[in-house]
């Protein structure tokens, strides 16, 4: 990481990013009457802690835990919240701290943005995955009758806080989860950034991650700046992602989840497949991306029989408009573009090619 943290505006929300971003967070907790910390199992115990020690001198008026994982970003868990925050007497003029990852930030901001027409919240992503991705760009939400973020809204943070202090605290696969979406960045439109990943396994890419990270932020809030709503340009950042969500709700309706990058990154197997078919991308390119994937994500692990059900979750998802299938495709690395309609012969094809092809 870089030796001061960097500040990027949002729209008007600042992001700090960088070593000791969190020394620098106190201006963004004053003049509340109340401040909560909403937390999981995981953050409570690794985060917390760090947190505390850091803003010392913040007055938390009280913690509110939620269960950890995709399985937990529910309606039940929203409802707890606004119980506690009831509870807890939180006025409008309260502000919620979602410290954890992508889960925590996209219910916390939910909870926060409908509780009392909305208190404010801070984002303090503390995985790979929240900081390059899910803490940016004011999507918040849970998911709902098997659906991931079936219901939620647009609502900007007061300001995120991106700090390589909580990485530490990661496992190999959520640290792998993350990189899922770095690597979505590099392809559709930082080819830079791919350069920088320089056919390295992720492991030794550990010295550059903080420049890496900065360049994701930067790429992502580009991209948010010019289309918030997601009503084009946006959609650039599904690539992948069309396949993953279908692959991840499968997987955790079976009861053996896999991580949103595990996910995402056989999706972008199959988009990068479909784009080799239908945008041109030059010839040598699907190889070398498939390589990158195959060196850092192991095949997930379902088969030929399952994939008319991972088709029915594709059709339900929010990017499928009048019972097309969209996606973000590849031209050549380094640059995609959104909302191509893809035949389901040619989606189904790319499955069984992810299957086959290991
Ligand atoms: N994770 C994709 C987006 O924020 O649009």
């Amino acid at each position: 990481m870089q030796k001061k943290p960097v500040s990027l505006a949002l729209m008007s929300v600042p992001h700090i990013v960088g070593k000791n971003a969190l020394g620098q967070a106190a201006v963004y907790f004053s003049g509340y009457s109340r401040i909560f910390v909403l937390v999981d199992e995981n953050t409570e115990k690794l985060c917390l802690p760090v947190f505390l020690d850091i803003l010392s001198n913040v007055s938390i008026t009280a913690v509110i835990k939620i269960k950890s994982g995709e399985l937990h970003k529910n309606i039940q868990s929203a409802s707890f919240i606004w119980q506690q925050l009831t509870r807890l007497h939180a006025e409008r003029n309260a502000l919620l701290v979602n410290l954890g990852g992508g889960v925590i930030t996209d219910i916390g901001g939910f909870a926060a943005a409908t509780f009392k027409r909305g208190i404010d919240f801070v984002n303090i992503p503390t995985t790979l995955l929240g900081q390059v991705d899910a803490a940016i760009g004011s999507k918040t939400g849970i998911d709902f009758e098997g659906y991931k973020n079936q219901v939620g809204l647009f609502a900007d943070p007061k300001a995120v806080i991106i700090d390589p202090v909580f990485l530490d605290t990661l496992d190999r696969k959520q640290f792998r989860s993350g990189f899922a979406e770095m690597l979505k960045y590099a392809l559709i439109m930082d080819i830079a950034l791919w350069e920088m990943m320089d056919n390295r396994p992720f492991d030794a890419m550990a010295p550059d991650l903080g420049d890496m990270v900065s360049r994701c932020v930067a790429d992502k809030i580009s991209i948010v700046e010019k289309d918030r709503q997601e009503t084009g340009l946006r959609k650039l950042l599904n690539f992948g992602h069309t396949v993953g969500h279908a692959l991840e709700t499968f997987f955790l309706n079976s009861g053996t989840p896999v991580t949103h990058g595990e996910a995402v990154a056989a999706g972008m197997i199959c988009a990068t497949m479909i784009s080799s078919h239908r945008q041109g991308l030059d010839c040598n390119s699907p190889e070398i991306v498939f390589e990158m994937i195959d060196r850092n994500f192991a095949r997930l692990n379902f088969a030929e029989r399952d994939i008319p059900e991972i088709m029915k979750l594709m059709a339900q998802d929010k990017k499928a408009k009048a019972g097309e299938l969209r996606f973000t495709l590849l031209t050549k690395r380094g640059n995609a573009v959104p909302d191509v309609v893809v035949p389901e012969a040619k989606v189904r094809e790319s499955l069984l090619f992810y299957l086959r092809n290991q």
